[in-house]
């Protein structure tokens, strides 16, 4: 199986007098300014949840925006910090951008076109010639950062993360054709169909396709991907090599499941302090020690099919009036993209929900849905997890969705279960949740009353079978195929 040790003597053995270089638009701590006082927080997301464990086994340096309010405070003037902030391991380069730059790359070009492309949610993409020219800057300014580290003798192996970056591997390439690039594409790759309607669609793929290597988390996904590139560029597919080989430069395509650091999740989530927390949590928010929690956390994003959960959990309390009182739903979570309208309106959507289920079931003291608004530190995740009932994960449509696989990692007592859309792709790996499709709100109701009614006998069977999976697909392995395709190359 695969742990810290096994990665560590991989990087010994293949990348000794390599330099490593995570590239990732999210950075991994964030410094903020909190009454008064300069503190960090660690930014929520499949990214950081997933990297950062690495990061503490590989040492390198990780690349990303600095958008903390006190980042620059804390940072040296190469833009440097030692990091986690508590008990430095590697490096972190921040890079600045202003309000601007940020409007134009991150929230237009990557989340109003990339993020609902790729998603197919249904939320239409919006394309702005002014957006694209930022989204191409900033591509080129994280090139830059990495171009600074890398000495004209070194050998370097730079991993870049996700859709916010998609230009940077061909930048990088132009300069030094020698570097060894990976890129992971942390959310779904849609089809050629969906695709195609991108005005820059033949730019990102050139992009992509600097690459040595490019992977996503499912089959399905590559086969997207490679109908794209067939669909839309010169350039030759080979289904033999799964890779497509354009300008003479080939890039291998390969689907890599990620993952989480299950020991590290699974023993911190057994802590006696757990204990306390989820007492705490429990009295802050009037739940009562007999009630069957179902709990919810995430970016308030409209992939994640949140107002879909609520609206199954007020049918199931319809359908079923016996577990009213006995039931409560807990949603936490952090608001994300606030500046972008549609999750405006998506948060407006979820109160107004919450409202009216809060309205119509409530009786006394109990209230069906709680929404908890506070900034959850990492133990106290892991105390919402562990009483939890059953959690419920209910995107439209996911790469991966790590949140499941925490769930599961914090569950050492073997006890609760994981209501799972099957639009995930951890749905593939966790086969013994009881899988959704969060459109129907008929099979939502069904779900939240056989969670309810499973046994504790059944719950611990399919628990330990969950566990098992999450534990053998872990993060190590994750970037342990990672680096051994490149090196292999
Ligand atoms: O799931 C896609 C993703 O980009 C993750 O890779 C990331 O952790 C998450 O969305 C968070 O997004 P943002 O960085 O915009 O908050």
């Amino acid at each position: 199986m695969w742990n810290k040790e096994q990665l560590t003597q991989l990087l010994q053995d293949k990348l000794k007098d390599t330099k490593f270089i995570m590239v990732a638009n999210r950075q991994p701590y964030k410094h903020i300014l909190r009454d008064g006082k300069v503190t960090y927080v660690k930014p929520t997301g499949g990214v950081v949840s997933a990297l950062d464990p690495v990061m503490r086994v590989c040492k390198g340096l990780w690349v990303a925006y600095g958008d903390g309010d006190a980042d620059k405070k804390v940072t040296g003037e190469d833009g440097k910090i030692a990091v986690p902030p508590d008990n430095p391991s590697y490096t972190l380069k921040r890079i600045w951008l202003n309000n601007t730059e940020a409007d134009g790359y991150y929230y237009g070009f990557a989340n109003e076109v990339l993020w609902p492309l790729c998603h197919v949610v249904y939320q239409r993409p919006l394309f702005n010639p002014e957006d694209w020219k930022h989204y191409v800057a900033v591509n080129q300014r994280f090139a830059d950062a990495v171009l600074e580290e890398i000495k004209d003798d070194d050998d370097a192996f730079i991993f870049v993360q996700d859709y916010h970056l998609a230009l940077f591997p061909k930048f990088v390439k132009e300069k030094r054709p020698d570097v060894r690039i990976a890129q992971f594409w942390h959310i779904p790759w849609p089809n050629p169909e969906a695709f195609r309607i991108c005005p820059q669609a033949k730019e990102i793929l050139e992009g992509l396709l600097a690459n040595d290597l490019f992977t996503l988390h499912v089959r399905q996904h590559v086969n997207h991907f490679l109908d794209t590139v067939g669909q839309l560029i010169e350039g030759r597919v080979d289904m033999e090599r799964v890779s497509v080989v354009k300008d003479e430069h080939e890039t291998l395509v390969r689907h890599t499941p990620i993952s989480v650091d299950f020991d590290e999740i699974s023993q911190l989530a057994s802590e006696p302090e757990i204990e306390t927390l989820m007492k705490e949590l429990k009295e802050k928010h009037n739940v009562g020690d007999d009630q069957l929690i179902f709990g919810g956390l995430e970016r308030m994003d409209y992939t994640k099919g949140i107002p879909e959960r609520l609206i199954g959990y007020r049918r199931f309390l319809e359908k079923y009036p016996q577990f009213r009182g006995k039931v409560v739903y807990f949603q936490a979570g952090e608001l994300s993209r606030t500046h972008i309208e549609k999750y405006r309106q998506l948060n407006k959507e979820i109160e107004s929900i919450i409202d009216d289920i809060n309205w119509k079931y409530s009786e006394g003291d109990w209230k069906p849905v709680i929404m908890c608004r506070d900034l959850l530190s990492t133990k106290q995740i892991y105390a919402l997890f562990r009483m939890s009932h059953s959690f419920v994960v209910s995107s439209l449509h996911d790469g991966m969705n790590l949140v499941a696989k925490e769930y599961v990692a914090s569950r050492s007592d073997e006890k609760g279960s994981l209501i799972l859309s099957r639009f995930t792709g951890s749905a593939r790996e966790l086969t013994q949740s009881i899988q959704v499709n969060p459109y129907d709100q008929e099979e939502m109701a069904e779900a939240f009353k056989k969670a309810t009614k499973m046994s504790p006998k059944e719950q611990t069977r399919r628990m330990k079978k969950l566990r098992q999976s999450v534990s053998e697909n872990n993060i190590y392995k994750w970037i342990g195929t990672i680096i051994s395709n490149l090196t292999n190359i």
